[in-house]
Parts: structure tokens; sequence; C-alpha cells
């Protein structure tokens, strides 16, 4: 794609976030996620992407939270393991490098892979190393 630029407002987040649930929902390993399991309406569960990531990237206060939540009854639904995280990071950040390039799909990129630890730590709180027993 000839001239590639920078991320920067709600309708190139929407390319990307829109782009990458159309193969994310497809996917063999975390589709049913999406289709199955949680059965998502994407005509409502889209605005809400796109204004948390315009939130964490333009900082527009526009998301309501509780996206950790979420994701905790999905995982007690079904058990999300690295391997899937991995496979949504790897469709993440295709996406993201197929649309765009510059300091903004960088931080798009950083937040979406430093987000995935601290939400596997709030899904298996017990493997925290603080609550080691002596
Ligand atoms: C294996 C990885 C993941 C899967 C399978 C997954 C799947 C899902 C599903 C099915 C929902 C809809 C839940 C519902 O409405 O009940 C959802 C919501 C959401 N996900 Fe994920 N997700 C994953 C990782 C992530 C990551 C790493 C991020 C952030 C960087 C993220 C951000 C969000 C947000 C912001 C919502 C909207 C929550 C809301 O409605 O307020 N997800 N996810």
């Amino acid at each position: 794609m000839p001239n590639k630029q920078d991320i920067s407002n709600r309708a190139d987040i929407a390319t990307i976030v829109s782009a990458f649930y159309q193969k994310a929902m497809q996917d063999p390993a975390i589709g049913p996620f999406f289709t199955e399991i949680a059965a998502i309406d994407l005509e409502e569960h889209l605005p809400v992407m796109y204004d948390f990531w315009e939130n964490l990237l333009f900082q527009t206060g526009g998301y309501r939270g509780g996206m950790m939540y979420k994701h905790i009854m999905l995982d007690r639904q079904q058990h999300l393991t690295k391997e899937h995280f991995a496979r949504w990071l790897e469709l993440f950040e295709a996406e993201v490098d197929t649309h765009f390039t510059g300091p903004m799909a960088e931080d798009m990129k950083k937040r979406a892979r430093s987000i995935i630890p601290s939400m596997q730590l709030k899904m298996r709180p017990t493997m925290l190393p603080l609550t080691e027993r002596r």
C-alpha cells in the first residue's frame, strides 16, 4: 500500500478495528469467542471498541469502562489461553501495520501488547508471585 500514514482520528481507528473484527470472527482459534460464546452484535460492539481506542490514543474520555470484567466473564465460560492472546495480538498488529505507519500506530500496538498481561493477571490472580505463601 503506497504512502501509508499514521493514525490520526476515529475514522482511522474504525478502519483498523472493523478489519480486525472481520478476521478475528472468522479465525478458527478465537472466532468462537465473538460468534458463539459472547455472540456479539457487531453494530453495537464496534462503536464501543472505537470509543475504547479513541480514548486510549486521543484521551477523549468516551469509553465507559468495564473491559476487564467482560473478559473475566468470558474466560469463565471458556478459558482464554496464552495461545488465544497470541493469536489476538498477531491479528491486531497485522491490521495496524496493513493500514498505518508511525508513532501512533506503534503506540496502538504497544498498548494492545501491554494490556494483555494485566488482563491475564486479573483472570488468574492466584498466579501473582506476591500471593505465594512462605
Ligand atoms: C484472546 C483475546 C481476546 C478475545 C477472544 C476477546 C474477545 C472479546 C469479546 C467476545 C468481547 C465482547 C464481550 C461482551 O460484550 O460480552 C470483547 C470485548 C472487548 N474487548 Fe476483547 N478479547 C480479547 C482480547 C482483548 C484485548 C487484548 C483488548 C485490549 C487491548 C480487548 C479489548 C476489548 C474491549 C475494549 C471490549 C469491549 C468491552 C465493553 O463492552 O465495554 N480485548 N472481547
